[in-house]
């Protein structure tokens, strides 16, 4: 028997169906059967776990529950030979944080199949200052290179600017010379867009204008999109000849509202991302490009460091589209 308690944000579910969401104790008994228990050093917020912290039943099932679908820190128990006692590992994705006790508990047990070595290049907190949203703003990016989109192409549009993955996105392309057009419903971001890379800004009414037309005046060589429906529609109508669209979001809607037409005459590329399950061999791999040749030495401009008792506040703020940036939680501060 683990005699080890420690904090946790629970989120319950009351006879009428309300969601709580509260810090406890729990027990390491109470967590999931795994090859590997990690002790959580930082976690951060993604739009995921805002939807678990709220009851969405897409996300997750069983309530009550921990979410957090990132953590990092170190391994204090293993019995998979391939992991052991001390490394530093990141887990992101999986079913952490869904139905699988997550990062917003000081300890989360896993397979090893789901944990990678963090690389030398990265700290553990630069690993959540990143964590999922960045890690799938840099599988854009890949895909935007694997279809050799260079800053010579023009202009990468970004949607969901000041939303998490959008600001990684801006960051990286920025790093990587790539002229930015960001799309924000924020009127007071502007300034903080500009200094984090962007070269233009749009509102979403400017994206949409003349949405109803089949194909738009080409403006950009490709996209990062986060956020669905109409605007992702307009992005793709308005990508020039063989350009790259990236399809990871919904934060606006899960429509796509479109014909053939930039398909079949500009050979536009939409090309979705996934990254819960992505595959470990392209997870290593992004992960390795994060800590060297993409790696990003402004990330503490877009994020901010909260404890455990602060994520209630800002899950209510990301679930209202308010939120800025990214939100690392320190695990260890928690008593
Ligand atoms: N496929 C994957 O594996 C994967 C991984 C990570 C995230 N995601 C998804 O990607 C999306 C963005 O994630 P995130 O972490 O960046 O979330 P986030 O930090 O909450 O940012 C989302 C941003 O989208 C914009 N937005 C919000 N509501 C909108 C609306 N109704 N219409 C248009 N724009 C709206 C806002 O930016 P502005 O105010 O600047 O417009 C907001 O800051 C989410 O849908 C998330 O689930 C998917």
């Amino acid at each position: 028997m683990d005699e080890r308690d420690f904090s946790a944000l629970v989120v319950y579910e009351d006879d009428a169906r309300n969601f709580q969401r509260r810090i406890c104790r729990k027990s390491v008994n109470e967590l999931p059967a795994g090859d590997v228990l990690i002790q959580v050093k930082y976690s951060s917020l993604n739009y995921k776990d805002a939807l678990s912290a709220s009851g969405n039943r897409g996300v997750t099932k069983r309530y009550p529950h921990t979410p957090g679908v990132d953590a990092a820190g170190r391994i204090v128990e293993s019995v998979d030979p391939a992991w052991q006692v001390g490394e530093e590992v990141i887990c992101t994705g999986y079913d952490l944080g869904m139905n699988t006790s997550g990062g917003f508990g000081q300890y989360i047990r896993v397979p090893g199949s789901w944990i990678v070595r963090k690389p030398a290049g990265l700290t553990l907190l630069e690993s959540m200052q990143i964590g999922t949203a960045g890690f799938t703003a840099a599988q854009c990016l890949l895909h935007l290179e694997h279809n050799s989109i260079t800053p010579a192409n023009g202009p990468i549009l970004v949607t969901g600017a000041t939303g998490g993955v959008g600001t990684v996105a801006l960051l990286l392309l920025h790093m990587l010379g790539y002229e930015v057009t960001a799309v924000t419903g924020k009127d007071s971001e502007h300034e903080f867009l500009y200094a984090m890379g962007a070269t233009t800004i749009l509102t979403r009414q400017e994206l949409l204008a003349c949405r109803e037309k089949q194909l738009l005046p080409i403006r950009w060589a490709g996209a990062i999109d986060t956020v669905g429906g109409d605007l992702l529609a307009a992005a793709i109508k308005s990508t020039g000849f063989d350009g790259v669209v990236t399809s990871c979001g919904n934060a606006s809607s899960g429509d796509l509202p479109l014909t053939v037409y930039p398909f079949i005459l500009r050979g536009v590329h939409l090309v979705g991302v996934y990254s819960a399950n992505c595959p470990m061999t392209k997870r290593v791999l992004v992960w390795e490009k994060l800590a060297r040749e993409w790696k990003l030495n402004e990330l503490s401009r877009i994020c901010r460091l909260i404890q455990l008792n602060q994520l209630d506040e800002e899950i209510q703020a990301m679930l209202a589209g308010r939120s800025k940036g990214r939100c690392v939680v320190d695990m260890e501060g928690v008593a």
